[in-house]
């Protein structure tokens, strides 16, 4: 089975023989790409809507790993069980997933590591999941079609960052590959158009978006 760059990328952030759960499984492709690859022994696939869990069921019949691949249909960690040890979401956005986990901290005791692949909001993951005690272990970026998406691996423990970690990830900064310089170079783009179109009376929004702009630009010395 082949899966695209985006979610492979994903998928290598994940620990042999975890027992995971993938909130928003949709297809279920990573999950059936995690098992053939001998990664995980089994896992859970999950979504909150029936049409893509009855996708991922199809899927997984088709590549008859039903003994290693269970469905589950609900919102967010209510589809948590003790056994679960990893938690993957990729392909959400970032304050949905922040609300996902915000009062049921004590339902994951037993989650060692957490994998996202957020559609936005980055930085605020970073922060939130450091906030209630995860550390970054290792981050990628990917590039697939014409978007470079973020993946985060944060795994139980306490690290301090600056704000400029949260903003750009520690690890990410750190290597500041060529994809690195293209992701934050659009960042850039993106909000020096922002503060010309901004109203004046928008004054936070105008305040957060000049000190992200001087920020890229110390960043990436230019
Ligand atoms: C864009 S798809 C991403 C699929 C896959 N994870 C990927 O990265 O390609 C998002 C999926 O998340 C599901 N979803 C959205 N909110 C959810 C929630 N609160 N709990 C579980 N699944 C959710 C949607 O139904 C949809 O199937």
């Amino acid at each position: 089975m082949k899966i695209n760059k985006r979610l492979k990328t994903v998928g290598e952030l994940v620990d042999t023989n975890s027992f995971c759960l993938d909130i928003g499984c949709d297809h279920a492709l990573l999950d059936i790409y995690l098992v053939e690859n001998k990664v995980v022994k089994k896992i859970v696939a999950a979504d909150i809507a029936i049409g893509p869990l009855n996708c991922a069921k199809e899927n997984i019949k088709r590549y008859h790993l039903e003994d290693k691949i269970e469905t589950r249909l609900g919102d967010g960690l209510e589809t948590y069980t003790n056994d679960i040890d990893t938690i993957i979401i990729s392909g959400i956005g970032g304050r949905t997933i922040i609300g996902m986990f915000k009062y049921k901290l004590s339902t994951i005791k037993n989650v060692k590591t957490i994998i996202v692949s957020p559609n936005n909001y980055q930085e605020d993951i970073r922060r939130f999941f450091n906030h209630i005690g995860f550390y970054i272990q290792d981050e990628k970026l990917v590039k697939d079609g014409k978007i470079i998406y973020q993946a985060i691996k944060f795994v139980r423990g306490k690290k301090r960052y600056l704000k400029s970690d949260y903003f750009f990830g520690p690890i990410l900064r750190k290597n500041k590959d060529s994809l690195f310089i293209e992701y934050f170079k659009k960042e850039l783009a993106s909000r020096l158009i922002l503060i010309d179109i901004l109203p004046k009376n928008y004054r936070l929004k105008r305040y957060i978006t000049k000190k992200q702009i001087n920020m890229i630009k110390k960043e990436l010395n230019i």
